[in-house]
Formats: C-alpha cells, sequence, structure tokens
C-alpha cells in the first residue's frame, strides 16, 4: 500500500501516553460505492430543485444508490474485502469489527455481525457505534485504544451507510443531500512505523434536534400514526447545522493540530466530511490551508455520513495524494451534534 521513504519523526501524542513506542497504523484501506448514479438532473423531475441550486449550495453533481436488494451489510463486506486485499491480509486475521452507521440494516443483530458473517472474519468479534457523520473517527479511535492496549492485533474499522433508506424522496431540503456507500480500514500496531497521531472527539447533545430521524427507538416506535407522519426520515434543520458543523469542524481541526505542535502548511492533504463544499471551503480557508491540500469527492456521492471520511480516504490514497511519510488531517462533524478530527503520518 505504501512506498519507502524516510520515517518523519513528529511530536505524536500518544507515544507521551505511556504506549512505549507502539503506533497504531492504517495498513490498508477500502471503499465501495453502489453502482446506480442518481444525478442532479434526475432530482429535477422527482422535486422542484435544479441542477443549478444544488451544485451552488452544496457542490454535489450526483450521488449512490444501492440496489432494493443491497443493503448497509453488504457496502460494508466489500469495502472490508478491498481494504483486506489492500493490506494484504485475510479475514481470518481479523481480532475486532467495528462499523460505525446510523443505517443499520436492522436494529439487531448488528451490521458489524452481519458483516463478520460475509466476510468469513470467523475469530472476529463485532460491534456498531453510532455517531452519525463523525463515526468512522470515532470508530477509528475505538480501534486505536484496543490495539494500543494489546487487547487486539488487526481491528477492521468500517463506515457503511444506506442512507436512501432513511431519506424523504419528498423532501427537496434533504434528499438532494445524501448518498449510499461505505469505506474501511485496517489497523495494526507497527513499531515505530508510521500512523495516527492523535484524534478528539465531541458530542454536543443539547442540539440533538438539529438533525435527526424521531421514530423507530424505544420513544416512538413503529406505528401506522409515525409512518404516516413520516418520523421514520432524516429531518434536518440545514442552517442551523452549517453553522454548527464550521464551528464544531474549525475548532477540531486547531485541536488536533495543535497537540502534535504542527502549522496548517505542514499537512499535505485535509480530508473532510464530504457533506457540503461550502463548510469543507469555510473551515479550510478558516485553517489557512489552500485548494491543493484538500480533497473532494462529494460532486460523485453527496454526503454518505460515516462512509463519508473512509471513502475519500481511500480514494485519496489510491489517487496518489497521500503518499508515506505524508500527513493526513481528517476532520467529520455529524448529528448528535458529534465532531472529530485526527491526524495521521501515512
Ligand atoms: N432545491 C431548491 N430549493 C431548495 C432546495 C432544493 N433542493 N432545498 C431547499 N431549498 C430552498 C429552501 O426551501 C429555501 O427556500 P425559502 O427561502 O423560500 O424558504 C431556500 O432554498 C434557501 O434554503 P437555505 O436553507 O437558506 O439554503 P442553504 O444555503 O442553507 O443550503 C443546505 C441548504 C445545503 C441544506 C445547507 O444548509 C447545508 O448543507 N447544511 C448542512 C448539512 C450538513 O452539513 N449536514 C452534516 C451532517 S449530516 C449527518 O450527520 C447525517
Amino acid at each position: 500500500m505504501t512506498t519507502d521513504s524516510t520515517p518523519k519523526v513528529f511530536n505524536n501524542p500518544r507515544k507521551k501516553e505511556g504506549f512505549n513506542g507502539r503506533v497504531c497504523s492504517i495498513v490498508g484501506v477500502g471503499s465501495y460505492v453502489p453502482e446506480r448514479v442518481l444525478t442532479n438532473a434526475e432530482l429535477e423531475k422527482t422535486v422542484e430543485t435544479s441542477d443549478d441550486w444544488i451544485t451552488s449550495r452544496t457542490g454535489i453533481k450526483e450521488r449512490r444508490i444501492a440496489a432494493a436488494n443491497e443493503y448497509t451489510s453488504d457496502l460494508a463486506a466489500k469495502a472490508a474485502q478491498n481494504a483486506l486485499e489492500n493490506a494484504g491480509i485475510t479475514a481470518d486475521q481479523i481480532d475486532l469489527i467495528i462499523v460505525a452507521t446510523i443505517t443499520p440494516d436492522m436494529l439487531f443483530p448488528s451490521t458489524a455481525c452481519l458483516v463478520q458473517q460475509k466476510i468469513g472474519a470467523k475469530r472476529a468479534a463485532g460491534f456498531d457505534i453510532e455517531a452519525a457523520c463523525s463515526g468512522f473517527i470515532f470508530a477509528l479511535e475505538i480501534a486505536q485504544q484496543f490495539v494500543m492496549s494489546h487487547t487486539y492485533e488487526t481491528v477492521l474499522v468500517i463506515g457503511a451507510e444506506k442512507l436512501s433508506s432513511i431519506i424523504d424522496w419528498t423532501d427537496r431540503n434533504t434528499c438532494v443531500l445524501f448518498g449510499d456507500g461505505a469505506g474501511a480500514a485496517i489497523i495494526q500496531a507497527r513499531p515505530d512505523s508510521h500512523g495516527l497521531l492523535t484524534t478528539c472527539m465531541g458530542s454536543d447533545g443539547s442540539k440533538g434536534e438539529l438533525l435527526s430521524m424521531p421514530a423507530g427507538g424505544s420513544r416512538c416506535p413503529a406505528t401506522p400514526d409515525s409512518v404516516a407522519s413520516r418520523l421514520h426520515y432524516l429531518r434536518m434543520d440545514g442552517k442551523e447545522t452549517f453553522k454548527s458543523a464550521v464551528n464544531a469542524m474549525l475548532s477540531a481541526a486547531q485541536e488536533v493540530l495543535r497537540r502534535c505542535q504542527l502549522e496548517i502548511s505542514q499537512i499535505k492533504c485535509i480530508i473532510s466530511h464530504q457533506a457540503n463544499l461550502r463548510i469543507i471551503n469555510a473551515v479550510s480557508d478558516r485553517l489557512g490551508a489552500t485548494e491543493e491540500q484538500v480533497f473532494i469527492n462529494l460532486h460523485k456521492y453527496g454526503n454518505t455520513s460515516a462512509a463519508s471520511v473512509a471513502i475519500a480516504l481511500d480514494e485519496a490514497v489510491k489517487a496518489g495524494r497521500v503518499q508515506r511519510g505524508d500527513l493526513v488531517l481528517l476532520v467529520v462533524f455529524g448529528a448528535g451534534l458529534t465532531w472529530g478530527a485526527a491526524v495521521i503520518e501515512w
């Protein structure tokens, strides 16, 4: 997956935390998006919108939609197989599978257990986590804790979503924004090698109502009324979410840079949650980053929630935008509210 180069030694806060030089590395990445492309032009035929409005307000041109018989676990399993090949390891080497998703196949069993069966990772334990669009970084941090504590050697982290299953396709405020897909990473400890330098996570439950799916849980189980009231679909206050996203992503990015004593100019590639081009630009401008540093793929996929930065990381690596020794900044924001950032020395 990587080419040789002299490792650069950056301030790694993890090393100060007593991990005896053990560094947690992403040793393989992979992704999968469904074949079906839904363009802005097609959406113009179903809701009152236009390619011009969607492109100018969001940067999104098209998104991928999973087939009716293709579920989150299927997308996740394909991304996982891609990451296993990239890492050069087999499924029976995986100790733990963590799937970040807000669109599990069902409430239980977990999507991680379904993925375990689909890829044949017989030795692995598995569970799901839910931090909406921030899920992949939250899952990376959890994986890192297991690896650094010597509990597990190899952890498969997946961000996967079939958001098309919870989108109200009659609501132009939300239906143009989202898409389906999955991204995966294999985490292992590599003594004295490159790796995750630091991560940070944050939450603010007081703003949970900005972005939610009201029904389907214990508060509002499915009833004919809840279905008729369209409560099983994602709802969002776009304007307030936008403001919160910019502020939270900016401070998370600044926090991880400060912890590693890095300037933004030292970062080779910034991979932000791909929700809205205007959010990505507002954050990178305030960080003082150049256009060349910022990786964008949301024009192709829209917002794929927990899968978003995972797919973008895979594409950035495979496009050569991230090379061995480069510093990568990941920054995310999602429902909860939740946010996070990570610095990786690739
Ligand atoms: N086509 C045409 N017009 C539209 C559309 C559409 N698809 N959607 C909304 N409009 C209209 C609105 O109704 C409104 O009309 P009005 O003024 O007559 O009421 C007008 O366009 C302006 O709407 P705004 O809300 O002001 O548009 P804004 O510039 O804020 O962009 C958007 C809306 C794209 C949703 C933006 O607010 C946004 O991206 N928010 C953040 C989303 C996000 O980051 N989510 C991240 C987390 S997602 C997760 O965790 C699952």
